[in-house]
């Protein structure tokens, strides 16, 4: 059988990751796809640093528009990112009739309802491994391999820059700024950092695998967006005392009330297997009803651990180029059909374990003032830490390990303590979640 012609869009990192590991596996990829699957056009606006990256052996053009609109294309890989062109191109491909892969997580997370939909009507595929968590395949793993599973939750670190960021500052005691600028310098972090601080990019992720897991449209919009800019040194040592570890978190939950989708930082005890995923790399914490806790490890980017998500797809739409279009895997996991419409849960509506910090004069009745007001909320206290005043001071900080609660108590009850005249500042919050 002849080999599939793939057209690619952009050809940067991912890009001539995907062409590397493509050429130098060639054999086996044609051995598990059928038939070959070869890159034949390449677009990209800097055509010389394309035309060197794939050792002059494919067309190279400046204009996209040439791939998704060429007939001898079957697949366009888009890895040109954002929502602007990549959108219009992959909706042109799609209407084309070509199958789409993507690592575009922005574009799934907020256009993937449309695009789908698209999709369906054109009897293509449109596959976005490379878009969750990088080289695990994490998308597969979610729609396939725990297809008979009604998954209760996910816990990810989905992020692998604030994952190095956060094992920075707790390994070597700095603030945020300092290993920010240190993670820039060794190429860890992006010039404009924005979206993986912000927490933005882990949410994209987060919303793409919420949709698979519970059956419901992809909801970015919805989902709670916090990122690591505002944790101190101070709360990653305290939680340490305490057993726990601070990650950035993207969690969905499903609950009677509806779907959890929040990424922020979370205390989890250290010695959960996830509490140890350092540096860059990334994991994801499954829970299913029949299988219990399954977890995936390994880089969340890179040129050839994302190619190797990338080829992937290729290959799976290879394989299922031919099949019936009632007879692939849905995009979504279920069929378009059987979506659900659970609601997203609002912040005050979500229930977790707390970590409260509060700064206080160290006086006579501050503690019992504190716990009556936790308790007029119904707030359990699980744990509590309280330092002695540094010599000369009359001040201390005071850690509380809420039992699980739901938010809007926690909110009620953090205005009063603030309220209090022996407390000073602002109370920290931060999520905790146990993950058993
Ligand atoms: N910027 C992402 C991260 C990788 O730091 O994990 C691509 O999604």
């Amino acid at each position: 059988m002849k080999s599939i012609k793939v057209g690619l869009l952009g050809i940067g990192t991912v890009g001539s990751g995907t062409f590397n590991v493509l050429k130098r596996n060639q054999q086996e990829i044609a051995a598990r796809a059928g038939r070959g699957i070869e890159i034949t056009m390449v677009a990209d606006l800097n055509t010389e640093r394309a035309k060197e990256l794939t050792n002059n052996e494919v067309e190279v053009v400046s204009d996209a528009n040439l791939v998704v609109n060429n007939p001898d294309i079957d697949i366009v890989i888009e890895l040109i990112g954002g929502y602007g062109i990549a959108k219009d191109l992959v909706l042109k491909a799609i209407a084309n009739g070509k199958h789409v892969v993507t690592a575009n997580k922005a574009l799934i997370a907020t256009h993937g309802n449309e695009i789908f939909k698209a999709a369906q009507e054109k009897n293509v595929m449109v596959a976005f491994e490379a878009a969750v968590a990088g080289g695990i395949p994490i998308i597969k793993a979610l729609r396939e391999g725990l297809t008979a599973n009604s998954i209760e939750w996910i816990a990810g670190i989905i992020n692998g820059t604030t994952n190095f960021i956060l094992s920075e500052m707790r390994d070597k005691g700095l603030d945020f700024d300092i290993v920010l600028k240190e993670a820039q310098r060794l190429g860890y972090a992006e010039a404009d950092p924005t979206f993986d601080i912000e927490g933005v990019d882990a949410a994209h992720k987060l919303t793409i695998m919420a949709s698979i897991a519970f059956g419901i449209p992809v909801q970015f919009d919805k989902a709670h967006v916090e990122g690591i800019t505002k944790l101190q040194a101070t709360d990653i040592r305290y939680a340490e005392q305490l057993g726990y570890r601070i990650k950035l978190l993207g969690i969905t939950k499903r609950t009677d009330a509806g779907i959890e989708l929040r990424v922020h930082p979370t205390l989890i005890p250290a010695s959960r297997l996830i509490a140890n995923v350092e540096g860059a790399m990334n994991a994801v914490l499954v829970r299913g009803d029949a299988v219990g806790e399954t977890l995936y490890y390994g880089k969340g980017a890179g040129a050839e651990p994302t190619a190797s998500a990338v080829i992937a797809d290729l290959v799976d739409i290879t394989r299922l180029a031919t099949a019936d279009p009632e007879h692939r895997v849905p995009h979504l996991a279920f069929q378009p059909d059987a979506m659900a419409d659970t609601k997203i849960l609002p912040m005050a509506e979500i229930t977790t374990s707390y970590y409260l910090r509060m700064h206080v004069t160290d006086q006579a009745g501050v503690l019992a003032d504190v716990t009556r007001i936790l308790a007029d909320s119904s707030i359990s206290i699980d744990a509590m830490l309280q330092k002695e005043p540094a010599d000369g001071e009359t001040q201390t900080d005071i850690i509380m390990l809420t039992h699980k609660t739901q938010e809007k108590n926690v909110e009620t009850a953090i205005a009063k303590i603030e309220n209090l005249a022996t407390v000073v500042g602002k109370v920290t919050k931060i999520r905790l979640e146990e993950l058993n």
